[in-house]
């Protein structure tokens, strides 16, 4: 039995059809993250934020799981004590079978009331009118953590990390703080597994590099 740390990020989901963010085609050459994806953004125009999120949200629904989340969900049910933490929002890894995944940077299918900070499962699709279901007021957001806000679970993070035996980041550019940084804290063996080198690659031991459909079912089976 091993203690696991281990980070996704976009590129584990993008063989289920999620676009990732900073690839050829990713989110961010398509929508200017400060409109989209900070607090800022928000507030000029809740509208397109929401409808942002909206199609992120249908595209997740009509997501399936691939083998790398079959594999990591199969990983955090054996007898070694993973922790598994996402900055993904799409539920995938859940879907997989992963009972506790920690989403430090929110998820889209939970609501946030940003007047009375009031959280719920989100409907499908979200409206900048809807009243929130517990104050009434129009301040309801995607519990999702744009730039300049906080990540969520931080302490809880830091301590799986530093007591893992083993960190691995998967399918992530690591230019994205305090992710990124992450790697800083292990304490034990590190290793990356991702398309290609990331922004971080110089901080891991060993590199497992190629899709993550083929590479992570590969890692987990040598581990099970
Ligand atoms: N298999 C493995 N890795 C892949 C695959 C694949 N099939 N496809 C792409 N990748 C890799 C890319 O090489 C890239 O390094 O996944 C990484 C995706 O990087 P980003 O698009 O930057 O996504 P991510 O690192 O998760 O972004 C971090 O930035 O915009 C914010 O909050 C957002 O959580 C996100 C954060």
């Amino acid at each position: 039995m091993m203690k696991i740390a281990i980070l996704t990020g976009a590129g584990v989901s993008a063989e289920s059809g999620l676009g990732t963010f900073r690839d050829k085609d990713g989110l961010w050459t398509k929508y200017d993250l400060n409109d989209v994806a900070t607090p800022e953004g928000f507030a000029r125009n809740p509208a397109l934020v929401h409808d942002f999120y909206n199609a992120r949200r249908a595209n997740c629904v009509d997501a399936t799981p691939n083998a790398a989340h079959d594999a990591l969900a199969q990983l955090a049910e054996s007898a070694h004590e993973v922790a598994l933490i996402t900055q993904n929002v799409d539920d995938l890894h859940s879907r997989a079978g992963c009972l506790d995944v920690i989403h430090m940077h929110g998820q889209l299918r939970r609501a946030l009331c940003a007047q009375c900070d009031a959280r719920w499962d989100a409907p499908l699709v979200m409206h900048p009118d809807d009243p929130c279901p517990f104050c009434a007021q129009a301040t309801i957001r995607p519990d999702i953590v744009w730039f300049g806000e906080v990540p969520y679970h931080m302490d809880k993070i830091a301590q799986a990390v530093e007591d893992a035996a083993l960190f691995v980041a998967i399918g992530t550019s690591a230019e994205v703080y305090p992710a990124a940084g992450l790697v800083e804290l292990a304490r034990g063996k590190t290793l990356e597994i991702n398309l290609e080198p990331s922004a971080r690659a110089n901080a891991f031991d060993e590199h497992r590099f190629g899709p993550a459909t083929e590479v992570v079912p590969a890692w987990v089976a040598a581990l099970l």
